[in-house]
């Protein structure tokens, strides 16, 4: 099934390394991070998954769940689980679902027979409370993603789910933003009564709302 921004993203019933879970419910009324494994106990995956350990409290913060998925078994997630620790020093603190049947990963688009007709490739979804897919990435198995640019892009997502800003390009948590060009000056001089910089009326850059 191909999902493209703003679609809903798909419910399932999943084994995971913390039991069976419904997604939707699952997900609760926060936002999640779906992101899917080639394979396991292979390389890149292994360090992926033992940053992503590392730095899932920040996700957290910003009520985000996270969850990854592989093709391979359940017994087979908790074996690799113990060399991700040991050789990444995290043991994984989010569910790992055992899609062996390829269920999700056919829900989610995760397997593109041209580049592997077996392994997924490493796709990320995020998706908002309102179970909308916001974000997709789709990287090749050979190249290991940067979860960092997650957090930042759900830090952008995030704020302007609240304002009528964006972000701009290398934007960071706490910088400068846009106004969005659907904000007319009139209705600008209410919302930020302190003024904002014009470069062009279509680039006006103002303090990120707090
Ligand atoms: C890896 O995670 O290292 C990997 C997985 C599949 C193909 C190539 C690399």
């Amino acid at each position: 099934m191909t999902l493209r921004l703003g679609d809903d993203a798909p419910d399932f019933n999943a084994e995971t390394t913390e039991g069976p879970i419904s997604f939707h419910k699952w997900m609760g009324d926060g936002w999640a991070v779906l992101f899917s494994h080639p394979k396991n106990f292979t390389p890149v995956c292994t360090t992926e998954l033992g940053y992503m350990a590392g730095i899932n409290d920040k996700f957290k913060q910003r009520g985000v769940k996270v969850i990854g998925l592989s093709v391979d078994p359940l017994e087979s997630h908790e074996e690799w689980s113990k060399d991700i620790e040991e050789t990444q020093g995290n043991a994984l603190n989010f569910p790992m679902i055992a899609d062996h049947d390829r269920k999700v990963s056919d829900l989610y688009d995760m397997i593109h027979p041209n580049a592997d007709d077996t392994m997924t490739v490493r796709s990320v979804f995020v998706i908002g409370p309102d179970k909308k897919i916001k974000l997709i990435l789709t990287y090749p198995a050979s190249t290991g993603r940067n979860f960092d640019e997650i957090l930042r892009v759900i830090d952008s997502l995030q704020l302007t789910a609240e304002h009528k800003v964006a972000t701009p390009v290398n934007w960071k948590n706490g910088e400068d933003v846009i106004i969005v060009p659907a904000v007319s000056d009139e209705e600008a001089k209410t919302v930020y009564p302190d003024g904002w910089k014009t470069l062009k009326p279509y680039l006006r850059i103002v303090p990120q709302p707090k």
